[in-house]
């Protein structure tokens, strides 16, 4: 019965490039933290039909998607227990996409931070795409009436466009979509370049010292941990003007476990020089077996394709049920 299923929860990734120690603090390792749980259930996607609203060369697309699933899986992910696919392969995401354009306003889509940061970005390039991305999105999340969105901060604003969408269309044509919630982690929502603590860490910053990708190899982590800008306090706290510092000790607090006050205690009097190489040490550890488990997982191509072939049909069955829906409720005739 549809009210008595496990709660679900839905999220995705774009394959534009190897993910970041922001997308894994932020949102990866939290699907796996949720799929562990065994509370819901879990449908993890690769947004390869939004990563076109920025140009991308179809070789390194490709190989970016497919070096993705395999890195989700090595993350921990467990794709025979519950779908990963690409989006491409569940043609429902468009379908529910074109009803959701219907019922967006030019207004609300003119207001995403995304939008006005990627236009600024890529100003050759402003596509209709770019600007209708938030409701494709929705229909990523609504086609699962999914409960939960694990995502990190930078989403947020996608999630309330979401939810407005799922209740304006639930008014007009009665209940028809879940009202999702966000779930974004207490600490490591909002991963902080290194260079430049008032800009998120991105994949796709032109400065390689800005951020760590999940497969940089140790010695990478530990020279752009040293290179991260901190201030000129040499202390090793919270506070106006010490956002650069307290980056690294979110970034730390999150590979060890340990609380914000923990890390002012163990580092009190000692300069940054320490303090970096234990950050640095940390990382390297949270991301070692990901890295050995990704070199064993990318062997297996056979293997991918499974996950993703049987991740699509599932995702299918249960997509198709929604558009289904909504097509009826829209007033189209059933082929
Ligand atoms: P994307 O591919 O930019 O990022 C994937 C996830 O990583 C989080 N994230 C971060 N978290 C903390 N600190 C950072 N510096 C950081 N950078 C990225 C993002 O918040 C995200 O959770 N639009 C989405 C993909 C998407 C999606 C969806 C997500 C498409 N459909 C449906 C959820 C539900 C995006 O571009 O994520």
């Amino acid at each position: 019965m549809e009210n008595e299923r496990k709660k679900r929860i839905l999220s995705g990734i774009q394959p534009t490039g190897t993910p970041t120690l922001g997308n894994y603090v932020g949102a990866l390792k939290n699907w796996v933290d949720l799929q562990k749980e065994d509370k819901y259930e879990c449908f993890y996607m690769i947004a390869d039909l939004h990563s076109i609203t920025v140009k991308q060369d179809p070789k390194v697309l490709r190989k970016n998607s497919l070096d993705l699933l395999a890195l989700l899986l090595a993350a921990g992910l467990d794709g025979e227990k519950e779908p990963i696919f690409f989006q491409s392969h569940v043609p429902q995401h468009s379908q529910l996409g074109w009803v959701l354009d219907c019922y967006t306003y030019m207004g609300e889509l003119s207001r995403m931070t995304q939008f006005k940061d990627k236009s600024a970005k890529h100003a050759e390039n402003i596509n209709a795409g770019l600007f209708t991305y938030p409701a494709l999105m929705a229909a990523d999340i609504l086609l699962y009436q999914a409960d939960m969105v694990p995502v990190g901060k930078d989403q947020k604003q996608h999630l309330e466009i979401t939810r407005d969408l799922a209740k304006r269309f639930n008014g007009a044509y009665s209940d028809t979509f879940v009202v999702p919630e966000p779930y974004i982690p207490k600490v490591g929502a909002n991963i902080m370049s290194l260079q430049d603590p008032m800009h998120k860490m991105s994949k796709s910053d032109t400065n390689e010292n800005a951020y760590i990708s999940v497969l940089d190899d140790p010695d990478r982590i530990m020279k752009k941990i040293k290179r991260a800008v901190t201030d000129s306090e040499a202390c090793v706290r919270r506070g106006e003007g010490k956002e650069a510092v307290e980056n690294l000790m979110t970034i730390y607090s999150v590979a060890t476990g340990k609380t914000m006050e923990e890390i002012e205690k163990e580092f009190d009097g000692q300069g940054y020089g320490v303090f970096k190489e234990k950050v640095g040490e940390a990382v390297v550890e949270m991301l070692r077996p990901i890295q050995e488990n990704y070199n064993e997982i990318m062997k297996n191509k056979d293997y991918l394709e499974k996950i993703y072939r049987d991740g699509a049909e599932r995702a299918r069955y249960v997509a198709n049920k929604t558009v289904s829906k909504v097509y009826r409720k829209v007033g189209f005739i059933q082929p």
